[in-house]
């Protein structure tokens, strides 16, 4: 079921929600598969108003103006600033993340394979398996920024504030360069791409299919991109690709401004909203932040061997590694959804949780809450402006 099919107002389960009641239900996960892979064009409903504003006053939004005025000095070139020359090795890459990520050479995991359809496989089976999941990880972070490249030119139509517009317009620009780098990047320096992973799919149609300009945000610029961000900043901790490392490195710049616009114009909307409006949107967090945890078990990766992974999903969801990383996933998601009061928001007596607390302590991640959020840390994060300065 989709956000806009639920009943509004209406307080939802679990399987109301994603379609299932246990969160790690891994039959259900794998039974959404992409169907239509060979279709170029996927046409999504997007059931909203286009708004002019004859309001041209900027207003009250100072900290939007200034994000503004730095979106404008920190553009970059992907044809120009980017090692574009630099030859990729791949197994390399692999070797050495996968090192990095867990202190051993060894690249098969970390648990016993005897009963499965891996016990025959060795080095060699699991660093081809690696460059594929590799390739799956950044295909997706290629249809996800095309996904924030349609959102955002939403935004422009959408938001009825003129600065908002004008801050949105800007993103459209950045997100069509990370459409280029990535998809440059599958094309020149690995063997192709994947299709999107199912869920991720599912979410972005959810995304642009809500006729609320909010939504959009909520699902673009705080979870999308609030995950993308977190993701980024790991791969481009643990990779030792120049070419990669530079790229995610300029990714990441743009990306904190991103996010820091969505909790900068949400922090303003969601002060005007009852508590019924504002449980709705705790729902679609949640639901975004499973979508986007699912699409990590890479399913697409072992359809392409005719593994049958079902054996495997206890396995990979009980590996130390695994869960670390899916956890770190969220490390900005929790503390800008707190920012936004979407923790606990409904709550009204005290010693009562927040539903979307609840939600996230069983994902296991509400321990970041206490992080920095982006609407004050992207600054920080601007190595575009870092670099021309020390040049
Ligand atoms: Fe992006
Ligand atoms: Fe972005």
């Amino acid at each position: 079921m989709t956000m806009t099919e639920g009943i509004r107002g209406k307080m939802r389960d679990n399987e109301q929600i994603i379609g299932r009641a246990d969160l790690n239900d891994a039959e259900a996960i794998l039974a959404v598969t992409t169907l239509d892979e060979t279709d170029v064009v996927h046409a999504v409903q997007d059931n909203a108003d286009a708004i002019f504003t004859w309001g041209y006053d900027k207003g009250e939004r100072a900290k939007l103006d200034k994000l503004y005025e730095k979106a404008k000095t920190s553009q970059w070139n992907a044809t120009t600033d980017l090692p574009w020359e630099l030859d990729v090795d791949i197994e390399k890459m692999v070797r050495d993340q996968n090192l990095a990520i867990s202190g051993s050479d060894e690249l098969a995991p970390p648990f016993d394979l005897s009963d499965t359809p891996l016990k025959n496989w060795g080095d060699k089976e699991f660093l081809e398996f690696g460059i594929e999941a590799q390739n799956h990880l950044l295909s997706q972070f290629m249809h996800g920024e095309q996904g924030a490249l349609l959102c955002t030119a939403k935004i422009v139509e959408t938001v009825p504030w003129i600065d908002a517009k004008y801050y949105a317009a800007t993103q459209v620009v950045d997100e069509a360069r990370h459409v280029e780098v990535f998809s440059r990047y599958l094309d020149e320096k690995l063997e192709g791409n994947y299709p999107i992973n199912a869920h991720l799919r599912m979410l972005l149609d959810d995304i642009i299919n809500d006729s609320r300009w909010d939504m959009t945000y909520l699902g673009m610029q705080i979870m999308v991109e609030g995950l993308a961000l977190a993701a980024f900043g790991m791969l481009h901790q643990t990779t030792s690709e120049p070419l990669l490392k530079q790229l995610l490195r300029y990714v990441m710049s743009d990306e904190a401004r991103h996010v820091a616009f969505g909790v900068l114009s949400l922090e303003e909307y969601y002060g005007s909203l009852s508590a019924a409006e504002l449980r709705e949107r705790q729902e679609f967090a949640f639901e975004a932040a499973v979508r986007m945890r699912d699409r990590f078990l890479q399913q697409e990766v072992w359809q392409r061997y005719d593994i049958d992974v079902a054996p495997l999903i206890p396995l990979i969801q009980q590996d130390p590694g695994r869960i670390l990383f899916q956890q770190l996933l969220f490390s900005k998601i929790v503390p800008n959804c707190k920012k936004l009061g979407l923790l606990d928001a409904g709550v009204t007596k005290e010693g009562e949780k927040g539903w979307l607390r609840e939600r996230f302590e069983e994902m296991g991640v509400i321990e970041f809450e206490h992080l920095e959020d982006t609407g004050e840390e992207y600054g920080d994060l601007d190595f575009v402006a870092a670099d021309r300065e020390s040049a």
